[in-house]
């Protein structure tokens, strides 16, 4: 599997990573421990490296899951994440100095490491990173060598602008083919920075595999059954239209249209897969093409037209 660097960080990963919020349970759904094992197991035998979660997910237990899988793999990397307060009725964001440091100490024991590799704050706003109690702690751990690299989970343009006046050398953005915009906003310093991007929901939380029917509807504790009403998705999935001059030659589904897509940014250090099974790992590995160019210079070029002809970002 093709590395790259983590921007500046000294860190290198494989273009494919696994996240790990559909494995909680929190999401998507139940998830068996066993399958989100063997999920793990899969991913480290195809050669994935970067691993990312979040001491909010499963109330802690994702983590403490890693640890007991990732022993058979020292140079993963494991990328968590630290914010959220969900021992609080009802649960709160945090990110006032002293909470963030106590929650690091916590993320590193469930992990077993003594230095974590990369730590992010989880969906800050950007008047929270602004406040710079948050990024001192991570950059002074990072400055004892606690952490290797510290960064901000990323949920909008402004926040993604906050973290990178903070200076933060690692920034994770939901980024695919109908979502380009937070990235596209601080492209320009990213690359001038080199900042090490994590690109998560490369799949829209799997609407372009475009498997869904028109009326497709959720189950209770499915996070999308809030995300869209239904006129929305059915808005989304005639969207999906944008996306098929992709599909021809070695690009063989939408999945793997959406996939490439996101692979074809050398901004983007890692795309955070999204798998709830082995199957599913097993597809997207498969499909995501080996080496560049992951859809071509045309391909690109058609689907911009599309997106913009039929203002999917609008
Ligand atoms: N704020 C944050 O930091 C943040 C936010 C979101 C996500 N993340 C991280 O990023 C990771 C991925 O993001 P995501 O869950 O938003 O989105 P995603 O990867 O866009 O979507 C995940 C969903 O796509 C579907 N899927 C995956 N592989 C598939 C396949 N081969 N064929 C068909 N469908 C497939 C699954 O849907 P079904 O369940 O319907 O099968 C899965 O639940 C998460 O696990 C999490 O670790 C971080």
């Amino acid at each position: 599997m093709r590395r790259r660097a983590l921007g500046r960080t000294g860190l290198q990963t494989t273009e494919l990573g696994l996240g790990t919020w559909g494995l909680s349970g929190d999401a998507y759904g139940a998830v068996t421990e066993a399958e989100s094992a063997r999920v793990v197991e899969r991913a480290l035998q195809l050669g994935i490296s970067l691993f990312e979660t979040a001491d909010s997910y499963a109330h802690g237990e994702v983590e403490r899951r890693l640890a007991g899988l990732l022993p058979a793999a020292p140079a993963a990397v494991v990328v968590t994440k630290v914010g959220t307060d969900r021992e609080a009725v009802p649960p709160r964001k945090r990110f006032d100095a002293a909470y963030v440091a106590a929650a690091v100490e916590r993320s590193a024991e469930r992990l077993g490491r003594s230095t974590l590799d990369v730590v992010l704050l989880h969906n800050p706003s950007a008047r929270a990173i602004a406040r710079g109690e948050a990024t001192r702690i991570l950059r002074d751990l990072a400055a004892t060598g606690a952490i290797r690299a510290w960064g901000v989970s990323a949920g909008d343009e402004e926040t993604g602008r906050a973290a990178l006046a903070e200076g933060a050398p690692v920034v994770e953005v939901a980024y695919n083919a109908f979502h380009r915009r937070t990235l596209r906003a601080i492209l320009p310093e990213v690359k001038e920075r080199e900042v090490g991007i994590l690109a998560r929901s490369v799949l829209a939380h799997g609407l372009l595999c475009g498997h869904w029917a028109a009326d497709k509807r959720f189950p209770e504790g499915d996070h999308r059954a809030d995300r869209w009403t239904p006129d929305e998705l059915r808005l989304r999935i005639r969207h999906l239209d944008a996306l098929r001059p992709v599909v021809g030659n070695a690009v063989l589904t939408l999945r793997s249209g959406a996939l490439r897509f996101v692979l074809e940014e050398p901004a983007v250090s890692c795309a955070v897969l999204g798998a709830r099974s082995v199957v599913q790992l097993d597809q997207l590995v498969r499909e995501a093409g080996r080496e560049p160019p992951y859809l071509g210079e045309e391909k690109l070029a058609a689907l911009a037209r599309r997106l913009d002809d039929l203002r999917v970002e609008a």
